[in-house]
């Protein structure tokens, strides 16, 4: 079969797109994402300039891809067909890695609905009141009360982006934590609270083409679920393990979501090992369990988040198996609250 090729722009990097395929899709089996919505050219959410060679754009609406902007030399990468040698597109820094979008402050949602995970964490699902705020699987978002005094936090979102808009926080309760309580006892189906973001760059790395062990305790799995969403959702085909730490079984959630993926992708796995019962695929902490479980980690990429001393002791036994610096990504529950302001030359523009 013939194929184009499609060069990203600053990085240079090349992806082949077979005669007859999408932009978006051929960098999707290439695992660089590109936001998207509606993959019919009807939401103008992929739209993105194309700096030289040729494309067939197909039907979509003008209110999607203006006369304004094919004149500037935007197209929809949902519906673009690339219809000879080399498409070069503006995507991503000089590294490929992914721009991130620009955060934004006070953005209203409603809660829709509050789901009890377990008997510590609760699931908020957030409806946005205008535009969807924008992010990457694995960014957070800062939510607080300033009326009413409860102090901005940040939360992990817990989904991929969708169509609707919707937001997932898992918040655990910590026992003195004036925000955490909040959410759990004050908080109310059909509120409206205020988020600012994302932030963060705890975002999967498209260039990697590695096996991916992903590691979780507590409400750290929220943004191991949104990365594993989005990444599955793409197809993504090298093998994925989510190896979940949890004290007991009641304290094992998103079962339903896990076992969807587990029958839907056979290249995912999900696994539990619980610290104080003896039932779970394995038992014990995950830093003594691992080196039986992985005893080379040289070659995987590997996404680690929780509380900081899960994290660093995660990351302590991640290394001692051979893990690469280049290759480990960690988000530590910290008490610090101040967002991390995006690096320099990563922000959309
Ligand atoms: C990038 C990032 C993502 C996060 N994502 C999530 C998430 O998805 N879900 C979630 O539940 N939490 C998450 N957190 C933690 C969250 O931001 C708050 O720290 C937590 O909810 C406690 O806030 P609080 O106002 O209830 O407690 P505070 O009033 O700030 O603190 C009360 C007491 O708890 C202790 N404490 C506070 N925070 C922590 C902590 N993180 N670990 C241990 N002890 C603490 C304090 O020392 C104090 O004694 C995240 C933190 C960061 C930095
Ligand atoms: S994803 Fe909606 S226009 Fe392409």
């Amino acid at each position: 079969m013939e194929t184009s090729r499609i060069r990203l722009y600053p990085s240079g990097y090349e992806v082949e797109c077979k005669t007859g395929e999408t932009v978006l899709s051929a960098l999707e089996q290439a695992g660089y994402a590109l936001p998207n919505n509606c993959r019919a050219g009807a939401c103008g959410e992929c739209k993105i300039k194309v700096r030289s060679g040729t494309f067939d754009q197909g039907m979509v609406l003008d209110m999607a891809l203006s006369a304004e902007d094919r004149a500037e030399g935007y197209g929809l990468m949902c519906m673009a067909k690339p219809t000879a040698g080399v498409l070069e597109i503006e995507w991503g820094t000089d590294d490929a890695q992914p721009k991130l979008f620009p955060p934004r402050e006070a953005v209203s949602f409603v809660v829709v609905d509050l789901l009890k995970r377990t008997s510590r964490i609760l699931e908020l699902r957030l409806c946005p009141l205008g535009n969807p705020l924008r992010y990457w699987p694995g960014q957070y978002v800062i939510l607080g009360d300033s009326e009413n005094e409860i102090p901005p936090r940040a939360y992990s979102i817990a989904n991929a982006p969708g169509m609707d808009g919707e937001i997932m926080l898992q918040v655990s309760r910590v026992d003195d934590g004036t925000t955490s309580q909040w959410v759990h006892d004050h908080l109310q189906v059909g509120d409206r609270v205020k988020l600012s973001g994302p932030y963060g760059t705890f975002i999967g790395d498209p260039s990697a083409e590695t096996p991916v062990l992903c590691l979780a305790a507590g409400s750290g799995l929220a943004p191991i679920m949104a990365l594993a969403e989005a990444a599955l959702a793409r197809g993504f085909r090298q093998p994925v393990t989510l190896l979940f730490s949890a004290p007991g079984e009641s304290d094992v959630y998103e079962r339903g979501r896990l076992a969807l993926w587990q029958a839907r992708y056979r290249n995912f796995r999900f696994v539990t090992t619980l610290t104080r019962e003896n039932s779970g695929d394995y038992q014990g902490r995950i830093t003594e369990i691992l080196p039986g479980i992985f005893p080379d980690l040289t070659e995987y990429s590997i996404y680690i988040a929780g509380s900081t001393a899960f994290v660093e002791d995660c990351i302590d036994t991640v290394k001692g198996l051979g893990a690469r610096e280049s290759l480990l990504h960690t988000e530590g529950f910290h008490r610090q609250q101040s967002p991390e302001s995006p690096p320099a030359g990563r922000l959309m523009t």
